[in-house]
Parts: C-alpha cells; sequence; structure tokens
C-alpha cells in the first residue's frame, strides 16, 4: 500500500466511523440516555413548587438530569406511559448546543435530527430547548394540545423537584430548525439551572370549606411509574381524597415564593398549572353522586382586578367548593363523552371561560385560533387529577366531550361565552 492509499484509508476510516458505529442502531446518530434518576419529592409538594422560571445561570444540564426529564416527560413504564396519551401525536426536539435532537420514548434515546446550535429560537436563554411540536396527521389539534399540557407538567414538576427551572412559551418559532411538512410547532421549553435559586417560603394561609392539602408519601417518580388507564369507575372517595384532587386541578400553591427573579410579572403565590398570560379561565366543576360544585380557587382573583398572586405578603386564599345543583348527573355526563362514568365516584369537567380570555385592556386570546393555548391549560390540569388520583391508589381517564351542548345545558352556561374542555373520570382501580 502507498502512501497516498493509506492517507485516503485513515481519512475514510474517521468520517465513516460514526456511520458504522451508527448502522448498528440503525439511526444517524444516537445518544443513549441513562436510566432516569428517582425523584423523591412527594407529589405534592412538587405541585406547589411548579413555578415559571425565565432566568437560567451558564451551568450545563447533566445527562442523567435531562434523561429524567424526558423520561417523565413522555416516556414509558411498565404500565404504560407517563402522561395520558390521546392519539400520541406529539413530538419532543431537544435542542442542544451541538445540535437538534428528538427524543425517541421507546428507546429512550436522543436521535441526531439536525447539527448545529439553534437554542436562539427560544425566547429565554438556556443551555437546552425542549421544543414540542404536534403531527397533524396523527391527531385532533386541541387534544394533542392538551397531551402537551401533560407533558409540559411533567417536565415543570421533574426540572423543579431536581432544581431546575422551566418555562412553557408558545413555541411558532420552533420551525426555523426546519420541521418535517406535517409538524406544527407548539411550544418550546428552555431548561436550566437556575440563576436565583429557589427561595419557597411554607405559608399554608388558608381560609376553604374543604380539607386542606397533606403531603402523601408518594413520590413524583412513583406516581408517574404507577399512572395507569382506568379500569373501573366504581369505589368512593374520601373528603380528603376529593379535596386533594380538586385541589391539584387548579388550585394555589401553600408556598410563597420569594425566588429573585427579573420579570415583572413574576408571582408569589404560584397555581399547580400554568396559564398563558396568566389569565387562568378556567371554571373547574367536580360532580359526584350528590350533585354539581364548582371549585372556587380563590376568591381574590385577577378578573376581579384584586391580582393577590402578585403581593409577596401572606395574605389568605379564600378558597371555596361550593354546590351548585343537587341530584345525580353522572348519566349526562356519561351522555356528552359517550363513555359510562355514572358509577365514578368523581368526574370533573374543565370548562373556558371566554370572557376570562379577552380581559378589558389586555390581549385577546377568544378565538377559536388561540383554543389550543386553553387546551393546554386544560390538559395540564386533567393531567394533575390523574398524578393526585395515583396517590389514593385510584386511577383515572381524561375524555374529550362529543356533546358540549350536552354539558353547556346540564351547567346552565351558554355557548357564547363558555366552552367545557374535557372531561376527568377518576374511579378505584384494581389496586384498591
Ligand atoms: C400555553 C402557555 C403559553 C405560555 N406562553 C408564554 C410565553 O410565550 N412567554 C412567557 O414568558 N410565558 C409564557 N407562559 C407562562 C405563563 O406566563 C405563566 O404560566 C404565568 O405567568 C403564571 O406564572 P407561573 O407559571 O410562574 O406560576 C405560557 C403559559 C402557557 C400555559
Amino acid at each position: 500500500m502507498n502512501h497516498k492509499m493509506l492517507v485516503i484509508l485513515v481519512v475514510l476510516t474517521f468520517f465513516l466511523q460514526p456511520v458504522l458505529i451508527n448502522a448498528e442502531s440503525g439511526a444517524l446518530k444516537e445518544i443513549k440516555l441513562p436510566a432516569p434518576k428517582e425523584i423523591r419529592m412527594p407529589l405534592e409538594k412538587a405541585l406547589m413548587r411548579r413555578n415559571s422560571v425565565r432566568v437560567f445561570s451558564e451551568e450545563n444540564i447533566s445527562l442523567k438530569d435531562l434523561s429524567t426529564i424526558l423520561w417523565a416527560a413522555y416516556g414509558y413504564t411498565s404500565k404504560g406511559r407517563t402522561i395520558y396519551c390521546f392519539d400520541c401525536a406529539v413530538k419532543i426536539y431537544v435542542l442542544m448546543k451541538d445540535g437538534v435532537y428528538v427524543y425517541n420514548p421507546e428507546r429512550h434515546a436522543l436521535v441526531l435530527y439536525k447539527e448545529g446550535d439553534y437554542r436562539d429560537v427560544s425566547q429565554y436563554k438556556a443551555p437546552v430547548q425542549i421544543g414540542i411540536v404536534w403531527n397533524r396527521t396523527k391527531g385532533e389539534e386541541n387534544l394533542s394540545c392538551a397531551e402537551i399540557g401533560a407533558i409540559g407538567q411533567n417536565v415543570y414538576l421533574a426540572a423543579n423537584a431536581l432544581d431546575l427551572g422551566t418555562v412553557t412559551t408558545v413555541g411558532f418559532t420552533l420551525k426555523s430548525i426546519g420541521l418535517p411538512k406535517d409538524e406544527v410547532p407548539k411550544i418550546i421549553m428552555p431548561l436550566g439551572h437556575l440563576k436565583h435559586p429557589y427561595k419557597f417560603i411554607y405559608l399554608p394561609f388558608l381560609i376553604s370549606n374543604f380539607p386542606r392539602v397533606k403531603f402523601s408519601n408518594v413520590s413524583l417518580t412513583e406516581v408517574l411509574n404507577e399512572l395507569e388507564k382506568c379500569k373501573e369507575f366504581g369505589g368512593n372517595l374520601t373528603e380528603q381524597e376529593k379535596a386533594q384532587i380538586i385541589w391539584s386541578t387548579y388550585g394555589y400553591s401553600y408556598y410563597v415564593d420569594f425566588t429573585k427573579d427579573e420579570f415583572r410579572y413574576h408571582l408569589y403565590r404560584h397555581r399547580t398549572v400554568p396559564s398563558a398570560h396568566a389569565y387562568y379561565p378556567l371554571r373547574i366543576y367536580a360532580i359526584t353522586k350528590e350533585g354539581i360544585y364548582r371549585f372556587i380557587p380563590n376568591i381574590y382573583d385577577p378578573i376581579y382586578k384584586i391580582p393577590i398572586a402578585f403581593i409577596p405578603i401572606p395574605i389568605p386564599v379564600f378558597s371555596f367548593i361550593v354546590k351548585v345543583k343537587s341530584g345525580d348527573h353522572r348519566e349526562v355526563v356519561s351522555e356528552a363523552i359517550d363513555v359510562n362514568v355514572s358509577s365514578s365516584p368523581l368526574i370533573i369537567i374543565s370548562v373556558l371561560d371566554l370572557d376570562r380570555t379577552r380581559p378589558k385592556g389586555h390581549d385577546d386570546f377568544s378565538g377559536k385560533e388561540f383554543r389550543w393555548l386553553w387546551y393546554y391549560e386544560a390538559g395540564a390540569s386533567a393531567h394533575n387529577a390523574l398524578l393526585e388520583a395515583v396517590t389514593s391508589n385510584l386511577s383515572a381517564n381524561i375524555y374529550p366531550i362529543k356533546s358540549k351542548e350536552t354539558i353547556l345545558n346540564l351547567l346552565e352556561l351558554s355557548e357564547d361565552k363558555f366552552d367545557p374542555l374535557l372531561v376527568t373520570a377518576i374511579g378505584t382501580s384494581q389496586r384498591r
């Protein structure tokens, strides 16, 4: 072999090496993620610490932490998945310094999509950006966004419990990575270490007519591992269990957040889910054998111009569950979703209050083209109920509403002002 040939051989070997390695996995380049960490934080604590972080330090995220967050977001468990999947029409891109990767949940791996640093597509600078897209050929837009809401929720909970931070942001700019034609960019979640460490103070200053939320001894990892679709809808719930589940859908945190933040819209008391523009436009109804109840997370409410969440002093949260109709209406709900939930001990319905998506002097997000934002929020809220149900050995399912008219009539609400989004039925599982 002459000198020239030897050089060609060395060069070829160098360039072919990654291809040869990757030929084994059938992918261009794949990073196998390590097993996820166990997140020991009790679910309720994680829910109470959920908040949006927009300023990050330069520090990188370890592969172990990234693995944990991605698994929590959309991973597989021995019982199914870490979220309730409607059509599983969602894909997660992970934008890092060296390139854009796709999260492959089946292999729990990152598959290289494109080389290059595209992280500046995000509103906020962070070492990792999680981009979530909806595939329009695989599922309906609003339900897919409800699924993204559940994914986002798990990203928030896992990141915060690992002392990392994130925020849900509208992600149209993700299209500049060059997406396949059927994929529609929806959400970008920056992920990083905090520039200012978390500082939460437990101030459960609450005036309410239902039991106070207790920390269960069930960790976030256990809950995610145990999530499964409901097989039966019987059983009874204690008042405590009902209160925990209802609170998880839209309640206020018992923590006051004194974390330093450069943003004028930093909240001091967060809620269990995020909300676009912090409008929090959902009404949460709870339906039991005895009647229909409305959950009022706080009587101080941005819509009444008293923005309690911005006040850094422990003003009490006045939270109530109010009966709005007597009688057993679970048959009617069953009709509306076309599934028999008439023996479910607790049914939750999220209804969009359109007036709250168009507050005077603020952006109007009441149009149909923005409905996906509110499905994200309803999906996150319903997902919390699923997670909280697990702590009581219950399980639950989320259902789209087939006849919105039936629900509007049942709740005596008008179509021009309200839009019912999702139904969650909670019941006994085989574990109980
Ligand atoms: C669907 C959705 C879209 C959002 N879009 C943005 C955004 O583009 N930029 C941003 O800074 N925050 C965004 N947020 C975060 C909200 O502003 C935040 O949840 C709200 O202010 C409440 O604050 P907290 O999450 O810290 O409790 C969005 C939240 C949701 C649910």
